[in-house]
């Protein structure tokens, strides 16, 4: 008789906050005979100390290590290359465990289709196994709530931004903005910083690394030492306040 194929899984687990994991997200979890979720070499990661008191010992957990903690890698290797063979890779080990019939899931930080690695996974996999996808409370919702500001009113549009556009193209996409949720700071913290400043969104902007965490911060936009931003941090621009 003929195995059934495995579910792959893609599951948000949420921000940060343990609480703000879905029902749906939990029970999916709890299921799961595979446990599978993206890595830094030495590092616990994010979604999975989110997730890790509720798994029982029958489960197997698959690390995916990423192979580079850098986008600047020495000539000849290209990041793009890279991390393109680790995520075929990664999709074959996954397979093996569709294959012989076992759901996996893949839990991912926030949502997995925001920005998520699980989305590599489902580009390779999801045309020949069943995938299901969970959503989960995304990063820039998670930070709003703890920093106490509505996003968008009435009919204002939000515009998502990643840190790493150069400072011109940043610049031009702010200054259209009603409201924005700038993402991937770090080492781009100081540039975004200086376009803020430069638009005169400086003193709207909110700012909070880890947000809903056990160690998240809130600090004042002009008190951010940005050798010290964190990669798991966000700035808020929020939408003009609305007199309703
Ligand atoms: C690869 S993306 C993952 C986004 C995630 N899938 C989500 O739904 O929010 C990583 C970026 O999300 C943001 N991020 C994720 N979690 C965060 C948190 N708890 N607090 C602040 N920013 C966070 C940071 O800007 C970080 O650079």
């Amino acid at each position: 008789m003929m195995t059934q194929p495995g579910r792959l899984i893609g599951l948000g687990v949420g921000p940060g906050d343990p609480e703000l994991i879905t029902v749906k997200a939990l029970r999916l979890l709890r299921e799961s005979p595979v446990v599978a979720y993206f890595v830094a070499k030495g590092k616990k990661g994010n979604a999975f100390g989110i997730i890790e008191a509720h798994l029982q010992a029958e489960q197997t957990q698959m690390p995916l290590v990423y192979p580079v903690t850098t986008e600047v890698l020495p000539e000849p290797l290209s990041y793009e290359q890279v991390i393109s063979d680790f995520y075929d890779q990664a999709a074959v080990e996954v397979a093996v465990h569709l294959d012989a019939g076992r759901d996996v899931a893949v839990i991912c930080e926030g949502d997995p289709f925001f920005y998520g690695s699980y989305m590599y996974l489902h580009d390779r996999l999801a045309q020949r196994f069943e995938a299901q996808v969970v959503p989960g409370v995304c990063s820039m919702l998670g930070g709003a709530s703890v920093l106490g500001v509505p996003l968008v009113y009435r009919n204002q549009s939000l515009s998502v931004l990643s840190g790493v556009l150069p400072h011109d193209e940043l610049k031009s996409r702010l200054a259209v903005a009603d409201a924005a949720v700038i993402m991937k700071l770090g080492r781009n913290f100081h540039k975004v910083r200086e376009v803020l400043g430069e638009l005169g969104l400086a003193e709207r902007a909110l700012y909070v690394e880890r947000a809903t965490m056990s160690n998240q911060k809130i600090v004042p936009l002009n008190e951010v030492e940005p050798m010290s931003s964190p990669y798991f941090s966000l700035i808020i621009v929020p939408g003009e306040r609305w007199q309703g």
